[in-house]
């Protein structure tokens, strides 16, 4: 059966800065908390190896390989470490730099989506108290408006930030991102003053009177309940959702942080004082978002509470709200430790479309990690990485069957088209359509790459049957 989907609708994939800029490590320019943390423990990251595709120098080449996918669209992100060495003076290199990456995007046919906050703060801004400090909003929000001055309407699609409940948890809460500090109130002043730093740049984006859009990108995964039916669980799969996507939904899609939120944390003496400061409320409310970008990987799986939680020790959501279920049975992706569940998909189109107003969106991310994919070489030497064909058509169907019953969905991109570090796993899993050689830095497509051309060209899947 064939699905199809709206004309113009958008393909392609997402990257960061961090994730495929830098060219090894570079003792010398130690400009993010990801250099700096490499340079103390590089024993945390897989391997010990740092982020080396080295887009700088070859997105001539990987420009055209999206292209040559049949992809219209694509996401990068602008490093603010390197546009703004020392908080101050713009790098005219950078500017230079990223001016010409964005032309030939142009030339390449490829609608141009910008992130302005993928995980990658600079060193200088985060030994300012990073995202627990209102002078780091402020540089932030200096940083975007450089943005929106330069580069104005060759970007198409303006993102404030990517999955901006990930630095909160990494940073404040689970110890995956530099500095690694545990300190749960920590994490929601994170949580509020990027939700400010976001408002702040909405409205100097619309001060330029731009042509293009802004939205930001969430991972809005709804928490599945162990049992629907046992009201504990139920409870804990809310408050899940309140942590890890509602409570940033609702403001800036709705303009309103939730006060059940705020009253949940302040009975248990975990609402910190004086996070609020005057004018955050209006601003929320003020500034709306034009796009949605919807982030999914796996689902959020919940159960109530095992334990009755020690609240004079370490306090997180995981362990002191609720706690993470691993359903029996279950399919996963053993390499990256992530269940697969398509449906979900459908159902966070579902939600937008019936909670938020069907507010424009598209799915900035998906993908499927794989390690050691050299075991699927063929005998031509190239990877048949059916499982992501299967992963994504899958996730595809979803997408056209949420589509079909009136989601507000205009595009898919896909975690990522060219092989690329990730964070501590490193080069551990695999990505990409196309594979990256860590000795010779060459590009080779994997079996997907066809694929997906097929898919982009056809604006298509196929499939068997009616999946449910
Ligand atoms: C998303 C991020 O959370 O997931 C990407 O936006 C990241 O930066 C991707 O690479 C895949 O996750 P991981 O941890 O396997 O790299």
């Amino acid at each position: 059966m064939k699905l199809e989907f709206p004309k113009g609708f958008l393909w392609g994939s997402a990257t960061s800065a961090e994730q495929i800029e830098p060219k090894g490590f570079d003792k010398n320019n130690i400009s993010t908390i990801w250099d700096k943390w490499y340079s103390e423990q590089k024993f945390r990251f897989f391997n010990q190896e740092f982020s080396q595709n080295n887009f700088k120098e070859k997105y001539k080449e990987d420009l055209k390989i999206a292209k040559n996918l049949n992809f219209n669209s694509l996401r990068i992100s602008i490093s603010w470490s390197r546009l703004i060495p020392n908080g101050k003076e713009i790098d005219k290199n950078e500017l230079k730099y990223y001016h010409n990456v964005l032309d030939e995007m142009k030339k390449n046919g490829l609608k141009i989506f910008v992130g302005l906050y993928h995980f990658d703060m600079p060193l200088w801004a985060q030994e300012l108290g990073g995202w627990n400090s209102r002078e780091v909003v402020d540089k932030y929000v200096e940083f975007t408006k450089i943005c929106f001055e330069n580069f104005g309407d060759k970007v198409d699609m303006w993102a404030t930030f990517n999955e901006p409940i990930v630095p909160v948890e990494a940073q404040y809460w689970y110890d995956f991102h530099y500095p690694n500090l545990i300190d749960f109130k920590g994490g929601i002043i994170a949580m509020w003053n990027i939700l400010v730093a976001h408002h702040k740049a909405v409205k100097v984006f619309r001060g330029f009177k731009l042509k293009s859009q802004i939205g930001i990108i969430l991972n809005i995964t709804p928490a599945i309940p162990r049992s629907e039916k046992n009201e504990h669980d139920v409870n804990a799969s809310e408050i899940a959702n309140m942590f890890q996507w509602k409570a940033l939904l609702d403001t800036v899609a709705k303009g309103e942080f939730p006060w059940t939120f705020i009253e949940m944390l302040d009975k248990k003496k975990l609402w910190p004082t004086n996070v609020v400061k005057n004018g955050d409320r209006e601003l929320f409310k003020s500034e709306k978002i034009d796009f949605l970008g919807i982030n999914y990987y796996n689902p959020l799986r919940v159960k109530s509470l095992d334990y009755v939680p020690n609240w004079d020790g370490v306090v997180t959501p995981h362990t002191h709200f609720y706690n993470q279920y691993e359903m029996p049975g279950r399919r996963m992706n053993p390499y990256r430790g992530w269940e697969i569940y398509p449906k979900s998909v459908y159902n966070m189109l579902m939600t937008i479309k019936k909670d938020y107003g069907n507010i424009p969106s598209y799915i900035s991310e998906n993908g499927m990690g794989v390690e050691g994919e050299e075991k699927y070489r063929d005998k031509n030497g190239m990877i048949n990485d059916h499982y992501r064909i299967d992963f994504i058509n899958e996730h595809l169907y979803w997408i056209n069957r949420a589509i079909s019953e009136g989601a507000n969905c205009f595009g898919y991109h896909m975690w990522t088209y060219i092989d690329n570090w990730s964070w501590m796993n490193a080069y551990k899993n695999r990505y990409g359509f196309v594979e990256l050689d860590l000795k010779t830095n060459e590009r080779k497509e994997k079996k997907s790459a066809s694929w997906i051309r097929e898919v982009i060209r056809t604006n298509s899947i196929q499939v068997e049957e009616e999946l449910n």
